[in-house]
């Protein structure tokens, strides 16, 4: 391994765990790393300028306007410790030669145990039973939940977190089903049918989100896929927020149509998730709405949030950054 040149790292929207697991993974490696709590957004840049790398996750700005930013600071190389990467526009990066590498897997165990927890908590509401306990009262009332056994579960991609998911649900005795635009053969043998869209839509008990924000899959669960859907189906998002039309969800609840919703990531989470705004009034009249719903489960993108995940996360990204500060191959990169 050489470790010749120093890599100088700005890394943005840090916390504690960022801190914690980047500083472990670097250890006698070249890259050192300097935390910032703000998300990097064009007003923030300027806090990278000493760096020769910029270390973003899910919701820093990686947009032309910010990506020139950098370059003009002398940045060309960005790790995103994260999986997906809606958040950068990777022909800008191209263009202005600023090389991008991700973290393509990590754990999917992590985000499909999430998904499992999601369903889990909805149907046997085990949230409300915790504080009814704790509160003396002991009524079962309202706490109703179905069998998994013999339900059908539908994976909306069936990639590497899709697939995990599916498999964890078929141990619970359900029938799984896969919608995917690329069906794989892998996943068939594991006894995952795939359907097309208006049929798997409208089988499944419990739809399950795990494809990439893209601009096919940009509010794919809108007012039509819902009137499609089988009354009473639990919907999941682990997947990122903008997959959801939030409006049109809101309505599905309101009629009874959606029986549940357990949602990780939300289409504005910029302005919510990884913050404390627990003494702010908080504007997002669409999210608050949300939050009214006893059959709403909401977690702040936490769905990678194990030991082993962030170990792996930081490995990687440490390793993305060595090969590519020393110009070897990185066989993580975007652009
Ligand atoms: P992957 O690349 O292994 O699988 C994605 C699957 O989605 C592929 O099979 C692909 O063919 C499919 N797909 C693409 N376009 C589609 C469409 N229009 N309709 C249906 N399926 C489509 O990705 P992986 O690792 O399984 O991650 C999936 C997503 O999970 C990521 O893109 C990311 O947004 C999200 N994620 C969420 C995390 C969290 O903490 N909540 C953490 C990590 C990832």
């Amino acid at each position: 391994m050489s470790d010749s040149r120093e890599c100088r790292v700005a890394v943005f929207s840090a916390q504690k765990y960022d801190r914690l697991f980047l500083t472990q993974a670097a250890t006698d490696s070249n890259v050192q790393f300097h935390f910032l709590e703000p998300r990097l957004e064009p007003d923030t840049v300027i806090l990278a300028q000493d760096a020769t790398a910029v270390c973003a996750f899910v919701n820093d700005r990686l947009d032309a306007e910010v990506l020139k930013a950098l370059k003009e600071s002398g940045i060309d190389l960005v790790a995103l410790r994260c999986a997906g990467f809606n958040n950068v526009d990777l022909q800008a990066a191209e263009d202005l030669g600023i090389r991008v590498a991700r973290v393509p897997a990590y754990s999917p165990s992590a985000v499909a145990e999430h998904a499992v927890a999601l369903i889990m908590t909805l149907n046997r509401k085990t949230h409300r039973a915790f504080n009814r306990v704790r509160e003396g009262n002991f009524l079962l009332d309202g706490l109703i939940g179905f069998d998994l056994n013999g339900g059908t579960v539908g994976i909306v991609g069936t990639g590497r977190i899709g697939r995990t998911f599916g498999r964890i649900m078929q141990g619970f005795g359900c029938e799984v089903v896969g919608f995917d635009p690329y069906p794989d053969p892998e996943v068939e043998e594991m006894g995952i049918e795939y359907l097309p869209w208006d049929a798997f839509l409208s089988r499944c008990d419990i739809i399950s989100l795990h494809c990439p924000l893209t601009p096919e899959t940009h509010a794919m669960i809108d007012a039509d896929a819902i009137a499609l859907m089988k009354p009473g189906v639990m919907l999941i998002n682990t997947s990122r927020g903008a997959i959801i039309d939030t409006q049109a969800v809101i309505a599905g609840l309101k009629s009874g149509r959606i029986s549940s919703l357990g949602l990780d990531v939300y289409e504005q989470e910029e302005n919510l998730f990884f913050k404390d705004l627990s003494d702010e009034v908080i504007q997002d009249d669409l999210f608050q709405r949300l939050l009214t719903f006893p059959n709403v489960l909401v977690t702040g993108h936490q769905g990678f949030l194990t030991r082993q995940a962030m170990e792996e996360i930081a490995r990687t990204t440490v390793d993305n950054l060595r090969c590519l500060s020393n110009d070897e191959a990185c066989l993580n990169r975007l652009v």
